[in-house]
């Protein structure tokens, strides 16, 4: 088969005009922080009711109010909801919220975004580190999902899905983390093909962004061993992605971009680093293709921000 006879075409994956979600909901799990923020901004400047969501209590609060004055000048409103996407009870509560608050909306696009930075690789995570992992960047994708989309599909209403994955879902050479993005990424292929374009889908795969992704370790949930401080390589490693990362407003606006346009795998690449997503996926699928060993090129931006000889000057 060609690519081009591909029936799920990106065109039948758009919606041309985003005009037709207005006044829906966006439902942005992560939404007190980083991307999901910026989501949240973003839906409000489409005319979207945002439903932000998010474990971190304190945040989700002064996240909400925040967004008050854009929302009320364009006409929306902003809800807030305490939620673990990790549990499904806690995913099917919030399913629950919405629904009692918003009983004559839409869910028009559901941003499954939150998720958490750990890390260790194959052997050297422990197994806490690979369920927490697992429980917030697999599972409470999957959860929301399975709350919501059936709900958005008996809507008969247009509406989007979108996750947040990471180059590192694309790319060979894993570690916790990028595993759990690959298979966020999987997921969201699977759901495109069960869609038949009744909803659109997008998967988005930023490079290094300036959020607080690396700080995940200070709210881990007791269960998976609990929260602790960042280590001063850590707080290094946040500093860099916070002051050098791709701004989250332009993964936001890539998202809404992709919607119309139809475009699946959103790669927010890095302008300071053109083509280095595509060079990565470009180098797996050649391995793959050639009988060739896993490799992942490193660009000289990535390995700056990684780099530990600048953690040890920075310290
Ligand atoms: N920052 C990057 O460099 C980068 C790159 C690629 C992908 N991503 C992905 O982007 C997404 C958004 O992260 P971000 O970079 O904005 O980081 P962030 O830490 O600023 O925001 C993540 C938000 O998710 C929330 N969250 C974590 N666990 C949760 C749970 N169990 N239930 C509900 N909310 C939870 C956090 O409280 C936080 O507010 C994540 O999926 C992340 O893996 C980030």
């Amino acid at each position: 088969m060609e690519p081009s006879d591909n029936p799920y075409t990106t065109a039948e994956n758009g919606h041309g005009d985003l005009e037709k979600l207005k006044d829906g909901l966006a439902i942005i799990t992560g939404g007190a922080s980083g991307i999901g923020f910026a989501l949240a901004e973003a839906s409000i400047a489409h005319g979207l009711h945002p439903v932000l969501v998010d474990i971190q209590d304190d945040n989700l609060t002064a996240a909400a109010a925040k967004l008050e004055a854009s929302a009320a000048a364009a006409g929306v409103s902003v809800f807030g909801c305490k939620t673990d996407v990790s549990s499904i009870d806690s995913v099917e509560a919030l399913a629950k919220s919405v629904s009692e608050r918003y009983p004559d909306k839409p869910v028009s696009l559901l941003c499954c975004n939150a998720g958490v930075g750990v890390g260790g690789g194959v052997l050297t995570g422990s197994n806490r580190d690979w369920d927490f992992c697992f429980a917030v960047n697999v599972m409470g994708v999957l959860h929301c999902i399975r709350t919501f989309v059936p709900q958005m599909l008996e809507q008969n209403a247009p509406g989007s899905i979108m996750a947040t994955a990471s180059q590192d879902g694309l790319c060979a050479g894993q570690n916790v983390y990028g595993v759990t993005k690959q298979a966020c990424i999987a997921i969201m292929e699977g759901l495109h093909q069960e869609l038949q374009g009744r909803l659109t889908s997008h998967v988005l795969c930023p490079q290094v962004t300036a959020t607080n992704i690396v700080g995940s370790e200070r709210y881990r949930p007791d269960r998976f061993g609990g929260p602790s401080q960042l280590s001063p390589m850590a707080q290094a490693a946040m500093d860099r992605f916070r002051s050098e990362g791709v701004p989250p407003s332009q993964c936001a606006n890539h998202v809404f971009e992709a919607m119309r346009t139809g475009t699946f795998y959103v790669m927010s690449e890095a302008e300071k680093d053109p083509g280095y997503i595509r060079l990565q996926v470009e180098t797996r699928m050649h391995s793959i293709l050639n009988g060739e060993r896993p490799f992942r090129p490193r660009s000289p931006w990535h390995a700056e921000i990684f780099s530990p000889r600048r953690n040890k000057e920075s310290d």
